[in-house]
């Protein structure tokens, strides 16, 4: 080989190894984080929580999965998505069976005994569902009522509702696996309001006919990412990513795609 046919080569060698270090750059940060299976993320979800998490097909998409999809990619690690009971959620991101607990998921004292909360991306407030029909006209009526309200059992519309101060407390509660069998339950008269978050509440009053929805006096909570508290190298980088996908635009652009605001 002639020295001009070396330089060539030499130049091939180094333009592809640079195109080579690029590409792999965020792979050989995720291989680098501890995760539950290597180079994945695992993600805990409860995917009956339309806009955030729902199944479409096969598939489960929404607002939170393609925020865990966006945040994945950063992180050079590949998402993997496990649909599991909502109350079951935090105590397998704490226990080391799920990387993130990511599920329309509001970040409360109690929770934060258990777990870390990665920075809010997104909130939301509990809503009443009744029927159309109803004689619930306000949540006044409801809680002085002798009405039974449908819950997702662990959620913070469970418990606000089951406290007798500002609920009904808990031997008027019924609480069922996901907020779906929940509003199926007030559609089939076995319940006669259901608490749930204002935009999974809108995405069922769509879906089904013959229901509204009353304004509550719940407050806005503030939905996060939960992590392991023995994992805090993950929180830091997830948060790293979570900022960069908020400057750039990638937060707002996921949340205006499932809920338009024109
Ligand atoms: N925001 C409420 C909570 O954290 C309800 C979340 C329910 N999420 C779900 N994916 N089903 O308790």
């Amino acid at each position: 080989m002639n020295t001009i046919a070396r330089k060539i080569m030499a130049m091939a060698i180094a333009v592809s190894f640079c195109f080579g270090l690029a590409s792999c750059s965020n792979a050989s940060k995720g291989s680098k984080l501890n995760t539950v299976a290597s180079g994945k993320l695992t993600m805990a979800t409860n995917a009956t929580f339309p806009p955030y998490e729902y199944h479409e097909g096969d598939k489960i998409v929404g607002i939170d999965a393609e925020i865990a999809k966006a945040i994945a990619d950063k992180l050079g690690l590949e998402l993997v998505i496990e649909d599991v009971a909502f109350d079951s959620i935090i105590a397998g991101v704490q226990s080391g069976k799920y990387d993130i607990g990511c599920a329309g998921m509001t970040v409360t004292e109690d929770r934060l005994k258990s777990v870390n909360f990665s920075t809010s991306y997104a909130t939301g407030i509990q809503s009443i569902i009744v029927k159309e029909d109803s004689p619930i006209k306000t949540v006044d009526d409801l809680l002085k009522g002798d009405y039974k309200v449908g819950v997702q059992s662990g959620t913070t519309g469970d418990i606000y509702m089951s406290d007798t101060d500002g609920g009904v407390g808990e031997d008027r509660i019924d609480r069922y696996n996901n907020g779906n069998d929940a509003v199926v339950a007030l559609s089939s008269g076995k319940v006669d309001a259901v608490c749930i978050d204002n935009e999974p509440a809108k995405a069922y009053v769509a879906a089904n006919q013959g229901l509204k929805i009353l304004e509550s006096p719940y407050t806005e909570e503030k939905y996060a990412i939960a992590v392991s508290k023995s994992n805090e190298a993950l929180l830091a980088e997830i948060n790293k990513a979570l900022d960069e996908l908020t400057k750039d635009g990638t937060i707002a652009k996921i949340i205006e795609k499932y809920i338009p605001t024109k």
